[in-house]
């Protein structure tokens, strides 16, 4: 069901129109012409517009352009005698949603009018997701624009002005915090108070305390009563990080609060009334702790209400340009350099490191890098990476995860015969440097291995016996 506005100069036919449409329930407008469909246009809003061709002020291409100047996403329908292909392909062309001929099949126009509405209505709600995807405060401060970090504002500016639980998880330094942030300034708390706390960083014990708070003498070094960061949260928001490494007694209390609304301090059997609004985080898979036991399940679910999943930065290298470009840019401010861009090979080096420390890593480096730096243009040089951590070898390692750790760029020959010679030292090693043994064990036959031995020169090395004089 929609609005339409019916376009013909024959007052017959738009009455035979519009008992039509009227039978799906539509909400009906006429004009006889280009001029008085403008007006109507100027002053409502329509859905789809369904419009002849020639008439006496103007043609159907006429109406499509006043409706593309008026509302691009009404959808526009054809109904012409004139059908000729040349026009309808113009039509189509320029923007127009069907075509139909006249005479016209009745149930065919209501199809196409209805389908007209359908595309109108997920047009404009596309264009309302855009803007207030755009539109919530801080918005341009979390920078990548992939299709995961797309979802991630979306869910964002959907979430925020809820009173829901968040459960936000990504890697280290992918922005968690950030995010946390920015729901609550986007909140109706925003003037409240946001509160962090990082359950990691104070010992079991404590966490309940801090979270809860305490009675006078609850333990020892309780010489006097003290409010927690529920109480302090009050009308605000409480963001506990690294949620998932809480205490079992912690997490049943959180439960507690997330259920009723009710805070006992340790130590007290008075329950108080707090109205906060909890966002969690964690690096962990939650659900796999769950499943470990050592996350309650009850209180997972009550967290995970609304998921907000950050991805790495090794899975959305599309935005390494612009996060270079815009976090030198607000580094350089924060430690009032000179803002300087990478330089080609610069960022070819970045785009190939994994970033284990994700954003906040390539905050860091650019930061040490725009310090340090000698050149007008960061170098590759000023990027110290990190090797990739490196995994014991061993025998169930596949070829694969082998090749892994070799740099892209090798003398493929070269790298092959060096492999080769350690290989056959490695076996004349194990036999203890007896030749039949170790043809054996790598499956060639004694006078190939004869061969290579003499051909890496690695006769002389072991001597029988095992004894590796020199590599
Ligand atoms: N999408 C992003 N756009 C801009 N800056 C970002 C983005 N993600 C992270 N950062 C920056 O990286 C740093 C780390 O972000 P944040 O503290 O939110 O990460 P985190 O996920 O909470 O990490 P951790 O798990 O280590 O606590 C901050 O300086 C933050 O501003
Ligand atoms: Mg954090």
């Amino acid at each position: 069901m929609g609005r339409i506005l019916i376009v013909d100069d024959e007052p017959g036919m738009r009455r035979i129109l519009a008992a039509n449409l009227q039978r799906d329930g539509h909400v009906l407008a006429e004009a006889s012409g280009v001029i008085e469909a403008r007006a109507l246009l100027a002053r409502d809003e329509y859905d789809a517009v369904l419009t002849d061709q020639k008439m006496p002020d103007g043609s159907g291409l006429d109406i499509l352009h006043a409706v593309q100047e008026d509302d691009s996403t009404t959808s526009v329908v054809f109904l012409t005698a004139v059908g000729t292909l040349e026009l309808a392909v113009e039509s189509m062309r320029q923007g127009a949603f069907d075509f139909l001929t006249k005479p016209f099949v009745p149930d065919v126009v209501r199809s196409a009018v209805k389908r007209a509405c359908e595309r109108t209505a997920l047009l404009r709600e596309n264009a309302v997701l855009r803007t207030a995807v755009q539109k919530f405060e801080g918005a341009d401060e979390i920078l990548g624009n992939n299709l995961a970090m797309q979802l991630v504002r979306n869910m964002i500016a959907r979430v925020a002005p809820t009173n829901s639980t968040v459960l936000i998880t990504g890697e280290t330094g992918t922005g968690k915090e950030l995010v946390a942030r920015a729901i609550h300034r986007n909140s109706a708390r925003a003037r409240n108070p946001f509160i962090a706390i990082n359950c990691a960083s104070v010992t079991e014990t404590l966490l309940e305390s801090e979270l809860f708070g305490h009675e006078k003498g609850a333990f020892t070094g309780a010489d006097r009563a003290r409010a927690g960061l529920f109480e302090a949260a009050h009308e605000g928001t409480l963001f506990l990080d690294e949620v998932a490494e809480m205490s079992p007694a912690a997490q049943a209390k959180l439960l507690r609060v997330l259920a009723d609304g009710e805070i006992q301090r340790v130590g007290s059997t008075v329950t108080r009334r707090v109205n906060v609004r909890v966002l969690a985080a964690t690096h962990r898979n939650l659900q796999e702790q769950v499943q470990q036991g050592r996350f309650r399940e009850d209180l997972y679910y009550r967290l995970a209400v609304l998921p907000i999943q950050l991805p790495p930065l090794r899975e959305r290298k599309e935005d390494l340009s612009e996060l270079c470009r815009m976090l030198t840019a607000r580094v350089a401010a924060e430690i009032k350099v000179r803002p300087r861009p990478l330089s080609a090979a610069a960022e070819a080096k970045l785009a190939e490191y994994s970033f284990p420390g994700n954003v906040r890593e390539l905050r860091n480096l650019l930061e040490r890098a725009l310090i340090l730096g000698q050149s007008a243009e960061l170098q590759p040089e000023d990027f110290p990476l990190q090797p990739p951590p490196s995994q014991p070898l061993n025998s169930e390692m596949t070829i694969e995860q082998l090749a892994a750790h070799l740099p892209p760029h090798l003398d493929l020959r070269e790298t092959l015969s060096r492999l080769e010679r350690l290989l056959i030292l490695r076996a004349l090693e194990g036999a203890d440097g007896v030749q039949a043994e170790a043809a054996r064990q790598l499956g060639l036959s004694r006078s190939d291995l004869g061969y290579k031995v003499g051909k890496y020169s690695i006769a002389g090395i072991l001597q029988p016996g095992g004894q590796r004089t020199m590599v």
